[in-house]
């Protein structure tokens, strides 16, 4: 009779004898810093509400810039849904859609926003480009040309956590958990504010609204109210492991955009969980 009790294969591994379960143990092996994959790389979220929706007014100053900064830096800019994503929760909640349905199709209103962008960019050669190409081939893209544009949404589709009837992972979360997988060397939020406030400064109720120069995410989970980005961003850069710092500009603002990249203070700096090595 063969003994069939032990038909295992052995493969050599430092985690085959420990459960995954227990960070005591994979500690040693799986704690390590990651490497930055493209560590010369800049990271711009451009806003689908407060940029794109805007219309020409204020993509246009916005492209004139991005153009401008071309030569300087390589970047992946990534961008917002904004109101037809609003639109489209609102029909697809009366329907009684569940999130994980709606969150790609909210994904895919920030892909025409970048389709957009990269029309106006295209003389530059840059191009849209779809999330499998950004996963594994957007080396050989910035290698050809010195930005692209993608949906800045993440693709959680029907994995989206049912926690909420709107997707809770959105575009700010998509750009940093992008940026931080890559290892950027930094993510710029360009929005309609000249950054965060302790509450909305467009709200007539909040008159207290004060600015927030820089800022930290234990300081904005204590805040009460709205911010400008997702909620779930806060969750995800407490675990950052390489980008230390964000910055929330006025694209309204020519130069902004511009000067964050240059590595001024010119918007919110939020500190991440991210620290130096
Ligand atoms: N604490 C806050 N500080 C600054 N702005 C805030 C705050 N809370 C709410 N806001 C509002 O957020 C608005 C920006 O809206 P939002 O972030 O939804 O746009 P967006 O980033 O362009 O959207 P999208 O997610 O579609 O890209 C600002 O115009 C401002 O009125
Ligand atoms: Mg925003």
């Amino acid at each position: 009779m063969t003994n069939t009790t032990n038909t295992i294969k052995h493969v050599a591994s430092p985690l085959a004898h420990q459960t995954l379960q227990d960070s005591n143990l994979t500690r040693p092996v799986a704690g390590r810093r990651p490497i930055r994959i493209l560590p010369w790389l800049q990271v711009v979220k451009i806003g689908g509400r407060s940029i794109m929706d805007r219309g020409a007014e204020a993509i246009l100053p916005i492209v004139d810039e991005l153009r401008k900064l071309l030569p300087e830096h390589r970047l992946l800019i990534l961008t917002g849904a904004g109101i037809r994503a609003r639109h489209l929760y609102g029909v697809g909640l009366d329907l009684g859609l569940p999130v994980g349905s709606l969150a790609p199709l909210a994904a895919s209103e920030a892909g025409q926003n970048g389709h957009i962008l990269a029309s106006l960019l295209a003389p530059e050669g840059v191009s849209y480009v779809e999330h499998p190409t950004i996963a594994s081939q957007l080396a050989i893209h910035l290698a050809a040309a010195r930005a692209v544009v993608g949906s800045a949404f993440p693709p959680y589709h029907h994995h989206e956590f049912p926690n909420s009837r709107i997707p809770t992972h959105r575009a700010d979360t998509g750009a940093f958990l992008l940026a931080d997988a890559l290892g950027a060397a930094g993510l710029t939020i360009v929005e309609d504010v000249d950054g965060v406030y302790t509450a909305d400064p467009n709200d007539s109720n909040s008159k207290q609204a004060q600015f927030l120069r820089e800022t930290s995410i234990a300081d904005l989970a204590k805040l009460k109210g709205t911010l400008p980005f997702d909620h779930a961003l806060l969750e995800v850069m407490a675990t950052a492991r390489h980008i230390e710092r964000v910055q929330v500009v006025n694209g309204l603002v020519p130069g902004r955009l511009t000067a964050a990249l240059r590595g001024e203070h010119v918007g919110t700096i939020i500190h991440t969980g991210a620290r130096p090595v």
